[in-house]
């Protein structure tokens, strides 16, 4: 039988999902309905489904699918009777979905970040262990082919036990600076960066170590998206959006919205339901999180971590460094340009730039090949998606299912990052859930 499949928030992320339901692997489930505060949005949905993607004109057209408004979510579930939901909205609405799900009796797949806060993901946790319902996180940077060879080295004991690792992920002035023009750019939504962003990098850490974090120290501070940085490039009379911003000619970070099909028909044209501006500007005094920062993450493996994310700077992608007791394995990695739901392939690997290579202690550095990867998020969308949505996929050595411990320990590491900067002090994961879950790589 189908497996039956419903999805909330149907913006730009959400369509990687109800695509591969319908139009990758319709032989193992149906989408039954989608839910969403925005009508608009909906109705784009299911306007490409029924007259075919402009996107992907390969996709035969499908029937539209039930549509129901945010406060039918419940009623969606009693009526439409999913055996999985599939959760890709805001994320500080994530735990709110995920909890009723559960109750509910379904199965969920939530999108990253789990949730943004630890009073919030409690409520996930205790809902889980109540319901015994699965719950899968979508960490599709695992899946990406090259993050797997640096698993399965580190794996092979290539450089032996981790003692320490240098971790720095930058995220460029297109793609970095998005952040700051939509609701990420309140912490209220997204938990800023550390939570948002960093829980990929976090889970990528924790499951290359096989570790989970014991304490957590962070500085951060917001100091290239201000009012002061316009006035540095001579944007003295900006307005609060790009759309009626006079310095357009101007601005390198100017967002058309109206210039991009994807952009005007997902955001711009769908303005009237909800109010949502996606194109602020992001010099605006209007937002909360930080675009610099730095951390030092203690492990129950007795490795230490420092990590650095810059969200202001010229190229894209992350260098990884980790020192063992028989070498050290580099690793880096340069990602394409892109911004959310602009059409484009997101986080891309580009070959140049790619790189693994190990010094074994009083031995010759060699490199590793790097294998080819194809797709979004570094070529892991596609194998993510297989695994999530083809019963027939085969089991994975590298366990990168990931499930609510995996979930809970990355966005542990930037909760505890974002209580240690408000303080000043360290910050211990144990004391902000009353048990922090196994992740998967450890049952
Ligand atoms: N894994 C990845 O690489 C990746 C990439 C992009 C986004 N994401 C995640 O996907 C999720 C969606 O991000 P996006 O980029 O599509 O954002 P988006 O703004 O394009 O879409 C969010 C959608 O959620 C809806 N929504 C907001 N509040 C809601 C509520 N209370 N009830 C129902 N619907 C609500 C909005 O109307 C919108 O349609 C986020 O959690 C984000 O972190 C993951």
């Amino acid at each position: 039988m189908k497996t039956r499949y419903v999805q909330v928030g149907i913006g730009g992320r959400s369509y990687m999902f109800s695509d591969a339901i319908v139009h990758k692997f319709p032989a193992y489930g149906e989408l039954v309905a989608i839910c969403d505060i925005n009508p608009g949005r909906m109705m784009v949905r299911n306007r490409r489904f029924a007259e075919g993607d402009p996107v992907f004109p390969d996709y035969p057209k499908v029937p539209p699918v039930m549509t129901y408004a945010a406060d039918e979510f419940d009623l969606m579930l009693r009526k439409e009777k999913p055996d999985t939901v599939i959760v890709t909205t805001m994320d500080s609405w994530h735990d709110y979905y995920v909890v009723r799900a559960l109750e509910a009796g379904c199965d969920v797949i939530c999108e990253k970040p789990l949730t943004i806060d630890a009073h919030r993901l409690q409520d996930i946790i205790d809902a889980v262990n109540r319901t015994g319902k699965r719950l899968r996180v979508t960490f599709n940077c695992r899946y990406s082919p090259v993050r797997s060879r640096v698993k399965e080295l580190i794996r092979e004991g290539i450089i032996g036990d981790i003692l320490s690792v240098d971790f720095c992920w930058n995220l460029n002035v297109r793609h970095g600076a998005d952040y700051f023009r939509r609701w990420h750019r309140h912490k209220g939504n997204s938990g800023g960066l550390l939570v948002h962003k960093a829980t990929h990098h976090f889970d990528l850490a924790n499951w290359w170590l096989e570790a989970v974090p014991v304490e957590v120290f962070c500085k951060g501070h917001r100091r290239f998206y201000t009012p002061e940085q316009a006035e540095r490039y001579g944007l003295t009379n900006r307005k609060e959006r790009c759309l009626e911003c006079p310095e357009k000619e101007k601005c390198a970070f100017h967002l058309d919205l109206s210039g991009n099909p994807g952009l005007r028909e997902l955001y711009l044209e769908q303005e009237g339901y909800d109010g949502y501006y996606r194109d602020r500007c992001v010099f605006s005094p209007d937002m909360d999180i930080e675009d610099s920062m730095n951390a030092v993450v203690t492990y129950d493996s007795g490795a230490v971590m420092s990590y650095a994310l810059n969200a202001f700077t010229p190229w894209e992608g992350y260098s990884i460094s980790f020192n063992g007791n028989k070498g050290r394995l580099e690793h880096n990695c340069v990602e394409s340009i892109y911004i959310n739901g602009d059409g484009q392939v997101p986080g891309e690997l580009l070959r140049k730039g790619t790189s693994i290579v190990v010094h074994p202690h009083f031995g010759e550095q060699y490199s590793v090949p790097v294998p080819e990867a194809k797709g979004g998020h570094g070529g892991g969308d596609e194998p993510l998606l297989a695994d999530l949505f083809d019963p027939s996929a085969p089991e994975d050595p590298l366990k990168r299912a990931a499930g609510l411990g995996d979930g809970a320990c990355s966005i542990l590491i930037g909760i505890a990052a974002n209580e240690s900067m408000r303080t000043g002090v360290p910050v211990r994961i144990s004391d902000l859930v009353t048990e922090v879950p196994v992740p998967s790589w450890r049952k």
